[in-house]
């Protein structure tokens, strides 16, 4: 694991940033791993700026999101559907992107459909993780097992909780999901995990105390042989 601790979360987005660079130079035609959730929001803000800048070509490339809430409408604002195109997808040149559907009347068969989908595109090259407070990874949440691939899962309190500020008082917040499973993060050929803000420091301390923790998703990619974390200071308690 090679761990990188950046004074502010500019430098954090900027740093990661790079990685894609590189990425895309290596493989132009990369399958990317994508999360929602405001930790990226700036990565993908990066990203968008060396796109205009002719730094970066995406045309050859495919992404497959984590998770999607469930039910959920492709075109409701507080779908990660609306937020990838919102954040990213209408920023630069990726016409070739999925998302597990949150319209699917089948969710068993939707998540056969998705895992097949990535198998077909040859799995995952980068995969790009924020975490919960909770240590979920995707929707991954605590547990004592785990999925290997994607899954109907049921939103614990916290996450529907942390998740609530992105919905109208007026709004449904759905409280299932559909996510990537466990298996299939961590056959992802590279990860990067993003950790930033105050606020996700206690879970951060508990993920890098030298323990797997079982009740803690996240622990699972530390396992893994090619994963890079970005912090800022105020995660890493610093
Ligand atoms: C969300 C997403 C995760 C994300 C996490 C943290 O609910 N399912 O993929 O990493 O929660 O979100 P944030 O970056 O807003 O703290």
């Amino acid at each position: 694991m090679k761990k990188f601790i950046f004074d502010t979360y500019e430098e954090v987005c900027q740093a990661a940033s790079e990685l894609y660079v590189q990425q895309l130079k290596e493989k132009p035609g990369t399958v990317f791993g994508f999360a929602t959730g405001s930790t990226p929001v700036g990565l993908y803000n990066e990203l968008a700026k060396k796109y205009k800048a002719g730094e970066i070509c995406f045309s050859k490339a495919r992404s497959f999101n984590l998770d999607e809430y469930y039910p959920m409408k492709k075109d409701h604002p507080q779908s990660y559907d609306y937020f990838m195109r919102e954040n990213l997808f209408d920023k630069i040149n990726l016409s070739q992107f999925s998302l597990p559907s949150g319209e699917a009347p089948d969710p068993k068969a939707e998540c056969k459909r998705y895992d097949e989908e990535i198998a077909k595109a040859g799995g995952i090259d980068l995969m790009l993780l924020g975490i919960g407070h909770n240590g979920h990874i995707g929707f991954n949440e605590p547990s004592v097992a785990y999925s290997m691939g994607t899954y109907l899962t049921k939103l614990t309190q916290s996450s529907i909780d942390a998740n609530s500020r992105f919905f109208g008082p007026d709004e449904v917040q759905p409280t299932q999901a559909l996510t990537m499973g466990i298996g299939e993060i961590f056959f992802s050929k590279k990860i990067i995990l993003i950790i930033t803000g105050e606020g996700k420091a206690p879970i951060a301390k508990k993920l890098f105390d030298g323990m797997i923790h079982t009740d803690v998703p996240a622990s699972f990619v530390l396992l893994h042989p090619n994963v890079t974390v970005f912090m800022d200071k105020a995660a890493a308690g610093e």
